[in-house]
C-alpha cells in the first residue's frame, strides 16, 4: 500500500478539520508514515450542501458506496450520536479497515464491542478524540498501564460547563446569563442539555473507566448531576472558603469495585483542577508507581480534536494502534480504607442560613468530614440542602463536624 486511503464520515467541525489537516500536512504525514494519505470519500447527511471538497473525492449520503470502494484503509467517524455511527463502524471493521472515532456517546455504549470485533479482524481502533479533545489522555493512560496500575482519575471533561462556572464566578452572573455567553461564543449548542446536565462528561468517564480498569461500572450506579442548579450565591459563599465549583467526573477502583460520579464539586487551591478555567479540560491521573499526573488542554474545537484524530491515524497505520483496552489489574491489590472520609460542604440554594445540628446555630454553611454512608443519611435528612464534595486540602478548623455521626 503506497497510499493510505481514508474515508471521513461527517463533515462538520471535526470531519472538516480532519480533511483540511490531511490536505495541509501531506509532507509531514508522508515523512512519518512513508506513504501519502488520500481522502477517498466523505459521508454526509446532505450531499447538496456546498462544501470545500476537492473534485474527484466521493461525497455521498450512502455508506454502502463507501463500503464498495475497492481500496480503503481507514474510516474516520465524526458524526453525532449512537446510530448509524456504530453500525457503520462495525461494517468498516468487517471490511478490514482501521477505525478512528471522535464520537463519545457511541463509543461509551459500543467501544467494547467494536474493540473485540477489531481484534478479530486484526485492525486497530483509535478513540483519542472521544475524551478531552486535544488532550492526549487515552495514549497517556495506555502508556502508564505498561507498568502502573491506575488508582483513580478525576477530571474536568466538559469545557462548556467549566466555562459557565468560570463566568458565573468571575463576572457574578446567573447560570442562564453565563449559558447565553457560552452560546454566543460558540461553546454551547442551541440545546445544551448534554453539556450542562453532565451526559457528555459521563460518556467520557465511561470510556476512561474501560481503558483504565477494563470495565465500566453499572451505569445506573454512577450518579450524574449537572450544573443547572448551582446559584451565584452558592458560588460566592464557596469562594469565601477559597473553594471553586467544578463539574468533576471521577472514577476509581477500590476493593475490586469501580466507583464513579459526575457532579458539581468544590475544589480548594491545593487541588490540580482548581486553576482549570474557561473551556479548558483537564484530567488528573493517580497511579501506583508514578503518583499523580495532571494533563490540561483544549477539550474541543476543530484543531485540537483534529490533532487527536491525526495522532490516531499515525498510530493505526504504523500498527501500534490502541489494541487491548486494558492490561489487567489483580483485584484486591488496591485495597483502601473502607471508611474513607470525605469532605463535604452543605448549603441551601441561597448559600446561607443552614442550621448546623452540632452548634444549633444558624450557619452560612456546614463543612463536614464523613464517610459515604453518613453523607447518604445526611442527604436523606436534609432534602432542601445542596451537598457538594470538597477536593483538595482545607484547614481542619473550618469543619463544624469532624465525626462520622
Ligand atoms: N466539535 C468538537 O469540538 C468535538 C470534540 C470532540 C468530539 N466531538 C465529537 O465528534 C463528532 C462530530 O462532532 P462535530 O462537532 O464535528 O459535529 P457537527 O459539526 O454537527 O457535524 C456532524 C457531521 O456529521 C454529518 N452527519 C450527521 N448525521 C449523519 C448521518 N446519519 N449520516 C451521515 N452524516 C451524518 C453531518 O452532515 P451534514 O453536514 O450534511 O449535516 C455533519 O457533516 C460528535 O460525535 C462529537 O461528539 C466533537
Amino acid at each position: 500500500m503506497s497510499t493510505i486511503k481514508v474515508a471521513i464520515l461527517g463533515f462538520g467541525t471535526v470531519g472538516e478539520g480532519v480533511y483540511k489537516t490531511i490536505q495541509s500536512h501531506q509532507e509531514k504525514l508522508k515523512g512519518v508514515l512513508g506513504k501519502s494519505v488520500e481522502v477517498a470519500a466523505v459521508l454526509v447527511k446532505n450531499k447538496h450542501k456546498k462544501r470545500d471538497i476537492n473534485e474527484g473525492i466521493l461525497v455521498t449520503e450512502d455508506f454502502e458506496e463507501i463500503l464498495n470502494l475497492k481500496e480503503l484503509d481507514v474510516v474516520v467517524e465524526a458524526i453525532v450520536g449512537e446510530n448509524p455511527a456504530f453500525s457503520y463502524l462495525e461494517k468498516a471493521i468487517q471490511k478490514g479497515c482501521h477505525i478512528i472515532t471522535a464520537n463519545k456517546e457511541m463509543f461509551a455504549l459500543h467501544g467494547t464491542t467494536l474493540q473485540k470485533l477489531a481484534d478479530e479482524h486484526q485492525v486497530s481502533v483509535g478513540f483519542e478524540a472521544t475524551v478531552a479533545g486535544g488532550v492526549p489522555v487515552i495514549q497517556t493512560v495506555q502508556q502508564l498501564l505498561n507498568i502502573n496500575q491506575i488508582i483513580k482519575m478525576e477530571g474536568i471533561l466538559n469545557g462548556t460547563s467549566n466555562y459557565i462556572l468560570t463566568e458565573m464566578r468571575a463576572n457574578q452572573v446567573s447560570f442562564s446569563e453565563a449559558l447565553e455567553a457560552a452560546q454566543v461564543k460558540g461553546y454551547a449548542e442551541a440545546d445544551p442539555t448534554n453539556d450542562v446536565e453532565g451526559y457528555d462528561a459521563f460518556y467520557k468517564l465511561m470510556i476512561l473507566s474501560e481503558i483504565a480498569f477494563g470495565e465500566k461500572p453499572d451505569w445506573s450506579n454512577v450518579p450524574r448531576e449537572g450544573i443547572t442548579e448551582i446559584t451565584p450565591e452558592q458560588i460566592k459563599e464557596a469562594e469565601k472558603l477559597g473553594l471553586r465549583f467544578k463539574l468533576i467526573a471521577s472514577i476509581e477502583q477500590s476493593q475490586g469495585e469501580i466507583k464513579g460520579y459526575v457532579r458539581p464539586t468544590l475544589v480548594s487551591e491545593s487541588h490540580p483542577l482548581y486553576h482549570i478555567e474557561g473551556v479548558e479540560n483537564s484530567v488528573s491521573i493517580e497511579a501506583d508507581i508514578v503518583g499523580r499526573i495532571t494533563l490540561q488542554g483544549p477539550g474541543a474545537g476543530m484543531l485540537p480534536t483534529t490533532s487527536a484524530v491525526i495522532e490516531d491515524l499515525i498510530h493505526v497505520v504504523l500498527g501500534n494502534g490502541q489494541q487491548a483496552i486494558f492490561s489487567g489489574v489483580p483485584s484486591g491489590l488496591l485495597k483502601q480504607d473502607e471508611k474513607q472520609q470525605q469532605k463535604w460542604l452543605i448549603m441551601n440554594k441561597n448559600g446561607v442560613l443552614l442550621t448546623s445540628s452540632s452548634s444549633a446555630q444558624k450557619e452560612s454553611h456546614v463543612l463536614v468530614k464523613a464517610d459515604e454512608p453518613t453523607i447518604h443519611t445526611l442527604r436523606d435528612d436534609n432534602k432542601q440542602a445542596s451537598f457538594f464534595q470538597v477536593l483538595g486540602e482545607m484547614k481542619s478548623n473550618l469543619f463544624v463536624r469532624n465525626d462520622s455521626a
